[in-house]
């Protein structure tokens, strides 16, 4: 591992000790329709933090995803708009229900642009899905309004934006159904876990059912599910993570700003991350358009700083979908995109080498 990692978790004693614990008690999973002990700890705890009705925690992200789209009913022959600058783990979803991917290209903040959206509306239509990209907000009230004038379901990507709001309300929370990851790489993690978060109970009982095999409150089968349980080691773990979460995005925007403070004096040749009226990030990644990041890369590299490209190419044009295109805004942010590591391993005297560095690489 380089000595400053893009992202990397950050765990203590006591994640080491709740994992002791749950092995001692032998309790690894829970097929109960609340989840079992442990989840349901961790998932009242994300509850409180983005001020939510329900939250299910499910094994990955990626299943908060598919759990989200099957509770909203999108099937086969669906149509779901969606950007192409994202993992490919959200078109993936969209394919693994059986619906069609169709990629929107991306605004100047690098989230899906709603005028795309709109030239993308027909009657097959029945999701969005935004892309909280790098922490960065997506243009929530203009989608919302795009969903209500044409009766389509809003599913947030929030995989890479836990903390990150807009108008002091949680990313997440700011449509229908929000899905998290807590992948290692993430602001905070479970080893491997996600969750949907949503104000509405008609979709919270599926989400629960489609969690666990379709199996409702009564432990009867009420209609299809897969096993997508968090196992219980996982959410002690999160609930861990979770009380140190505000600390690490403090040390995250702290690294931020010190970083825009350092670059500003570059600014005339890369872009700094935009940040939308209204928005907080929790500084998932410091994004910045860079003319010649190969260069950059492997300096950084030589400094045994780890400096990533998210993402190219971007999904429409990977093997399994090889469609969508031309999205000229996405096409040319993915050949110039570079994420610098800001997570709170951090300090200030590695953002100086970092801005040394990106000094000369575009001398
Ligand atoms: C934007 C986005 N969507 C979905 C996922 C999938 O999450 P997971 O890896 O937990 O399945 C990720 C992260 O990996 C992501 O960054």
């Amino acid at each position: 591992m380089p000595k400053v990692p893009i992202n990397t978790p950050i765990m203590d004693k006591e994640e080491a000790e709740v994992v002791q614990k749950i092995m001692s008690e032998r309790y690894f999973t829970d097929q109960s329709y609340e989840g079992g002990k442990y989840v349901r700890e961790f998932e009242a705890a994300l509850e409180s933090y983005l001020s939510v009705k329900h939250v299910v925690a499910v094994s990955s992200g990626t299943a908060a995803l598919i759990a989200a789209l099957y509770a909203a009913k999108i099937e086969p022959g669906d149509e779901v708009i969606l950007p192409s600058l994202t993992f490919v783990a959200t078109a993936n979803a969209v394919k693994a229900v059986g619906a069609r991917p169709v990629f929107a290209d991306i605004d100047n903040f690098y989230t899906i642009d709603t005028k795309e959206i709109r030239k993308k509306i027909n009657k097959r239509v029945k999701a969005i899905m935004p892309v909280h990209l790098y922490g960065h907000v997506a243009n929530m009230d203009e989608i919302l309004e795009i969903a209500e004038e044409y009766n389509i379901t809003v599913i947030e990507d929030a995989a890479q934006s836990l903390g990150s709001s807009f108008k002091g309300k949680m990313s997440g929370t700011l449509s229908k159904m929000g899905c998290f990851s807590f992948y290692p790489g993430k602001v905070m993690t479970t080893g491997e876990g996600g969750a949907v978060a949503t104000n509405d109970d008609e979709l919270a009982d599926s989400l629960r059912k489609i969690r666990n095999h379709g199996f409702d409150n009564k432990g009867n089968i009420d209609g299809f599910g897969l096993n997508l349980r968090m196992p219980q080691i996982n959410a002690a773990i999160g609930t861990v993570q979770l009380k140190r979460l505000p600390q690490f995005l403090i040390a995250r925007e702290k690294n931020a700003f010190t970083y825009l403070k350092y670059l500003i004096d570059l600014s005339d040749k890369i872009t700094l991350p935009p940040i939308r009226e209204g928005a907080k990030y929790n500084w998932y990644l410091f994004t910045i358009l860079h003319p010649n990041r190969q260069k950059a890369i492997e300096a950084l590299k030589n400094a045994e700083i780890d400096a990533r490209v998210y993402y190219d190419p971007p999904v429409h044009k990977t093997p399994a979908y090889n469609y969508g295109g031309p999205l000229p805004k996405t096409e040319m942010i993915s050949k110039t995109t570079l994420s610098l590591p800001v997570n709170p391993l951090v300090n200030e005297d590695i953002i100086q080498k970092v801005t040394e560095i990106l000094k000369e690489s575009l001398n």
